[in-house]
C-alpha cells in the first residue's frame, strides 16, 4: 500500500468482519468497522462529503468557519478536516456526551459549546436550534448534517458500494441506527438500485420514536444514555417509508451488548453499536431461513470506556 498524501485520504474503505461468537439463529452476521476511520467513526465520511460540497459551490471559503450541532462524532470528523485544511470550527454539543470526545475535538482546535441534552426542538437551548442561531448571527457555514444531501450522497456512493463488494453482492438485510439519517437514506438509495429486496432495518434506543413509528406502535419519548443515534422525528435526510422494520433497544441491553462484543469478538465499540448490534441479533434470531445480514460498528469505544464500564451515568 503506497503512502496516503494526508490522513483524509484514509477515510472510508473500512474493513468488514463476520461475527461468529454470538447466536445469530440461521443467519450470518457481518459488521462493517467504521471505527477504523481516522477520527474513529462513520462520520468522517459525512464530514468530508459536506466540506467538499461546500468548497465546490463556494459556501465555504479558505479560512472560513464551520458550525455544527453534533453528538461528537460529526464534530470530530469536521475538526479533523478543518485542522488539516485551515478552517475554524464551532461545535454545539448536548451535555450528556462523553467528555473524551469533547477533549478530542478541542485537541484538534475546535471551539465547543455545551448545551442541554434534556430539551427538544423548539427550545432555545436545543443543540440543533442553537447551531442554526449562531450560524445566522455569525455567518459561519452550518454543515447541518440532518438536512445536507452531501451526507446522504456519500453513503450512496461509498458506504453502500463498499458493502456490496465486501459481501460478494449477496446481502439480505442491513441493520443501522439513525442519527442524521444519512447512512440509512444513502444505503436505501444504493440498494434500491442494485438489490431492492435487501431489507433496511432500523435499531433505535428506547426513548427515541422512529423505530416505533416504523412498526406503527405508540411510544413515549424519554432520555437515554446511548449517544449519536435516536430521534423523535425523522431528520430531513430520511424518508421513514424506506425502512422495513424497527427494533427498540433499552440502554441496559445496548450497554450489555457492546460489552459482549468486546468480550466475545474483541471489538471495542461505542454505545450506539450496542443498540444496532442488539437489533441485528434479534432480527437474525427471528429469521426462519439463512440470511446474510450487515450491521455497523459506527465508532470506536475508547472514548466511552468510563461510561461503558465505570459508574459514569
Ligand atoms: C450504530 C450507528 N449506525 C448508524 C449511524 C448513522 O448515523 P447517521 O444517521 O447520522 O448517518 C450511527 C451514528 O452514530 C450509529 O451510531
Amino acid at each position: 500500500m503506497s503512502p496516503a498524501s494526508t490522513i483524509l485520504d484514509l477515510i472510508g474503505n473500512t474493513p468488514m468482519v463476520e461475527l461468529t461468537k454470538f447466536d445469530t439463529g440461521p443467519c450470518r452476521l457481518f459488521m462493517k468497522l467504521e471505527g477504523w476511520n481516522p477520527s474513529g467513526s462513520i462520520k468522517d465520511r459525512t464530514a468530508k462529503s459536506m466540506i467538499d460540497a461546500a468548497e465546490r459551490d463556494g459556501r465555504l471559503k479558505p479560512g472560513g468557519t464551520i458550525i455544527e450541532a453534533t453528538a461528537g462524532n460529526t464534530g470530530l470528523g469536521l475538526s479533523l478536516i478543518a485542522a488539516i485544511k485551515g478552517y475554524k470550527v464551532i461545535l454545539v454539543v448536548p451535555d450528556k456526551f462523553s467528555e473524551m470526545k469533547i477533549t478530542h475535538c478541542e485537541g484538534l482546535g475546535a471551539h465547543v459549546i455545551r448545551t442541554r441534552a434534556d430539551v427538544s426542538a423548539g427550545h432555545p437551548e436545543y443543540y440543533v436550534d442553537m447551531a442554526k442561531r449562531i450560524a445566522a448571527e455569525t455567518g459561519a457555514f452550518h454543515t447541518n448534517q440532518f438536512d445536507n444531501p452531501a451526507n446522504v450522497h456519500v453513503h450512496e456512493t461509498t458506504t453502500g458500494p463498499e458493502i456490496w463488494e465486501q459481501m460478494d453482492k449477496k446481502i439480505d438485510a442491513v441493520v443501522c441506527g439513525v442519527g442524521s439519517g444519512g447512512t440509512l437514506s444513502g444505503l436505501g438509495k444504493f440498494f434500491a438500485k442494485v438489490s431492492p429486496e435487501t431489507e433496511l432495518i432500523l435499531s433505535d434506543p428506547k426513548g427515541a420514536l422512529l423505530a416505533a413509528k416504523v412498526n406503527g406502535e405508540k411510544a413515549t419519548p424519554h432520555a437515554f444514555r446511548v449517544e449519536g443515534i435516536g430521534q423523535e422525528c425523522a431528520p430531513g435526510n430520511l424518508d421513514l417509508d424506506i425502512v422495513d422494520k424497527g427494533y427498540v433497544i433499552d440502554d441496559e441491553e445496548s450497554f450489555s451488548t457492546v460489552r459482549e462484543l468486546l468480550k466475545r469478538e474483541g471489538i471495542l465499540a461505542g454505545t450506539p453499536t450496542g443498540t444496532v448490534l442488539a437489533g441485528a441479533l434479534r432480527y437474525c434470531r427471528e429469521q426462519t431461513k439463512p440470511k446474510r445480514v450487515v450491521t455497523f460498528m459506527s465508532d470506536r469505544g475508547d472514548k466511552y470506556l468510563p461510561k461503558i464500564y465505570g459508574d459514569q451515568k
